[in-house]
């Protein structure tokens, strides 16, 4: 072994022993170079619309670093337009099924400390294509791979700048939908409920394995949230397809669907108070437990 090679792999041992006997967070966070009086920093994928958008404005208005990544930046307005009012936020690409990219994006970072990963990238698809019988395997694989393969990846690739971090909270969007103890007559979904479910697993083993390097991992459901207009639609305006069959259950009112900052307000403070006891169980954005 190369003796650059050998001397990081001792400073790697001797740091999880320091890990391991128990060293305070400040002193390790100190020893990674994290400073007290800095902001917090988040990152967080998928964050040119819907949740993941804000969640970028929620953590830029309370003055964190936030490192907004998204597929397209050019073709991202909204995002764009945030980045223009607040200096605290940057916006970089990265498509999370994109190995060079999630590398590229790993080299940038190299060194910069992030305190809250938030892994909220996710593809639904079209309803029909995940109907048994005319199941699409090349659309049900891409949904796995963004749903559950590419989370996986970017937490990989950038786990040392959050273990750097003060922190270190790793976050996954999981989906009621996705939840074993919660299926019911619902929707017909194959492929993007198993990437859900995949992911609940995934991120539960996850949470084991970093426990010990005091890192938490945290697996919420945003609740039923409105990320395509529907609360503000007029009567006679067309409804997005993927709400039309859930229109007569919002309307009665036995889907509560809530707008974006709301869901994010929620789950921003149960990512505050995520700690060893409640990592790796599965929260909905109120607050109460749900079965995964
Ligand atoms: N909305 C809900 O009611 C609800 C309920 C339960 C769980 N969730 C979960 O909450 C999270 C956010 O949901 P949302 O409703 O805000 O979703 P959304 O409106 O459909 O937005 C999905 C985001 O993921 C991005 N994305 C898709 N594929 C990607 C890839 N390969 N690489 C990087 N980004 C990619 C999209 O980017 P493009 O614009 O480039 O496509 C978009 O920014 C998801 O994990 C979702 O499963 C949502």
């Amino acid at each position: 072994m190369p003796i650059r090679q050998h001397a990081c792999a001792c400073l790697r041992l001797l740091l999880w022993l320091v890990v391991a006997i128990g060293a305070p967070v400040n002193t390790l966070a100190a020893e990674h170079g994290a400073d007290p009086a800095s902001p917090s920093t988040v990152l967080i994928t998928g964050s040119n619309r819907g949740i993941g958008l804000a969640f970028a404005g929620h953590y830029a208005q309370l003055g964190w670093r936030v490192i907004a990544t998204c597929r397209s930046p050019d073709r991202a307005e909204k995002l764009q337009a945030l980045a223009q009012q607040h200096d605290n936020l940057s916006v970089a690409r990265l498509d999370i099924t994109n190995t060079a990219q999630i590398s590229a994006l790993a080299n940038d970072l190299d060194g910069m400390q992030i305190d809250v990963l938030i892994n909220n990238a996710a593809y639904l698809g079209d309803a029909e294509p995940q109907q048994f019988g005319q199941l699409d395997y090349e659309l049900f694989n891409d949904i796995v791979n963004v749903n559950l393969i590419g989370p996986l990846r970017v937490t990989e690739a950038l786990l040392d700048n959050v273990a750097a971090s003060r922190q270190r909270k790793i976050i996954f969007l999981g989906s009621a939908a996705g939840s074993n103890g919660m299926l019911g007559p619902g929707l017909r979904l194959y492929a993007y409920r198993s990437s859900k479910a995949g992911l609940h697993f995934a991120a539960h083993e996850l949470a084991m394995d970093l426990a010990p390097r005091d890192i938490t991992v945290g697996l919420l459901n945003p609740g039923i949230v409105d990320t395509k207009g529907v609360l503000d639609l007029k009567p006679g305006d067309p409804v997005p397809k993927v709400f039309q069959p859930l229109m007569p259950l919002i309307e009665s009112g036995e889907l509560q669907l809530i707008r974006p900052a709301e869901s994010v307000t929620g789950m921003a403070k149960l990512i505050d108070d995520l700690d060893a006891e409640s990592a790796g169980r599965f929260w909905n954005v109120d607050g109460q437990e749900l079965p995964w």
